[in-house]
């Protein structure tokens, strides 16, 4: 797994939910992706967004399925994807819009997928939720993990 551009970046928001927004993410890498893939982790300060990127060369999403993998117990193929409830990126929307932000995803079958969160920047009026605290993104407690 390797990490990237960790510039430090603060958003306004609740640091354990931003934490479970980036797990759920590296759950999803790490289990959709076999043995000798690759899975990156980036964080941009753009603007007035913070991008946080986790992606991956496992199994991709076939794009029919694309529209619908946020919906909650939506699976692509649970057969084939072992358990798990479909929760997890309905989880990871939700967390990501009570920040005023948002949660996208390419992917290609066979190629691999990438997730991306973006969360308004810093403080001020543009923080949908004001009274939250203030989160560092990109310190290493929390976001940093390696895989053997
Ligand atoms: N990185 C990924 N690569 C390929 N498919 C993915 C990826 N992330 C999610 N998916 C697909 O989207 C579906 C929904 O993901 P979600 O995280 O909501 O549920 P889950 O991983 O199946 O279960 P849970 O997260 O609740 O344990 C998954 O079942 C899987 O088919
Ligand atoms: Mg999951």
């Amino acid at each position: 797994m390797s990490i990237e551009g960790l510039a430090p970046t603060q958003v306004r928001g609740d640091p354990d939910a931003l934490r479970q927004l980036l797990l759920i993410l590296l759950d999803n890498a790490l289990k959709y992706t076999a043995a000798g893939g690759r899975i990156t982790v980036g964080l941009e300060a753009g603007g007035d967004a913070a991008v946080l990127k986790v992606a991956d060369t496992g199994i991709g999403i076939p794009p029919e399925h694309l529209p619908h993998i946020f919906e909650r117990f939506y699976r692509v193929d649970p057969a084939r994807s072992g358990g798990g409830s479909g929760l997890g990126l309905a989880i990871a929307r939700w967390l990501a819009e009570a920040h005023g932000g948002g949660i996208q995803v390419e992917s290609a079958p066979g190629r691999g997928s990438t997730f991306t969160v973006r969360l308004p920047r810093g403080a001020g009026e543009r923080s949908a939720e004001p009274e939250l605290p203030s989160a560092t993104l990109g310190a290493r407690r929390g976001v940093a993990i390696d895989r053997p």
